[in-house]
């Protein structure tokens, strides 16, 4: 039985990897370094400051502490200049239509994602409404694939694990869910999220019965 859907927000409910794409090439750029789509791709799912280690570790580059501190935070700002003119024409396709469906059927909703931006993009969206509990990055203090975020959203919703589902793109995000014994769909590839109980392309089509696992 499913009480409760609880989603991962970047590349799930919407697509910011294009953002954080030009936020962190632009950082990327001023350090002396390219920085391509398919590095990109490592950041998935990956918090602000593990993302930047990843990013200077492409680079070769090697900063203190206080220095990745100020690196993170120029490159939040250059990031929010674009998701502060987002507008719900950017809300992933059937993604409205299928809480809209949950609501109907009585199931909660929950966010369980790593962005500390989650509610600023929510908003922007105009999405906020939908969610029953929302937990972020500025609530938890572990990221995927610790379990953390999703526990907390099932614990504010009132649910087991065992009655929720995950909604993931990024593979440590399946691994979080499935390491909090919930089940899980994956959006996107099979390759990738091979391990979650269902993968699709994406929520258009996607019916109740398909959760039935
Ligand atoms: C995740 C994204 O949802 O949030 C990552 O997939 C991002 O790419 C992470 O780094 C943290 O986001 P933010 O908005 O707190 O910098
Ligand atoms: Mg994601």
């Amino acid at each position: 039985k499913i009480s409760a859907c609880i989603f991962d927000l970047d590349g799930v409910v919407v697509d910011t990897a294009k953002y954080h794409y030009i936020a962190w090439r632009s950082l990327a750029n001023e350090l002396g370094f390219d920085f391509t789509k398919e590095d990109n791709e490592r950041l998935k799912g990956v918090s602000r400051m593990t993302s930047l280690d990843i990013l200077l570790e492409i680079g070769n580059v090697e900063l203190d502490e206080k220095t990745k501190l100020q690196l993170a935070e120029k490159k939040n700002k250059n990031y929010l200049e674009y998701i502060l003119k987002m507008t719900p024409d950017e809300i992933l396709p059937g993604v409205k239509d299928f809480f809209k469906v949950l609501k109907s059927e009585g199931i909660k909703i929950a966010l369980g994602s790593a962005s500390k931006n989650a509610m600023t993009i929510l908003k922007q969206l105009q999405l906020t409404d939908y969610f029953d509990a929302i937990v972020d990055g500025t609530h938890v203090s572990k990221a995927k694939p610790d379990p953390e975020v999703f526990l907390k959203g099932a614990e504010l919703l009132g649910f087991s694990p065992a009655e929720c589902i995950v909604f993931e793109d990024a593979e440590a995000g399946v691994e979080a869910a499935l390491n909090g014994k919930m089940r899980c769909v994956g959006i996107g590839s099979p390759e990738v999220l091979g391990k979650a109980n269902l993968v699709v392309p994406g929520f258009v089509g996607l019916t109740m019965a398909q959760l039935d696992f």
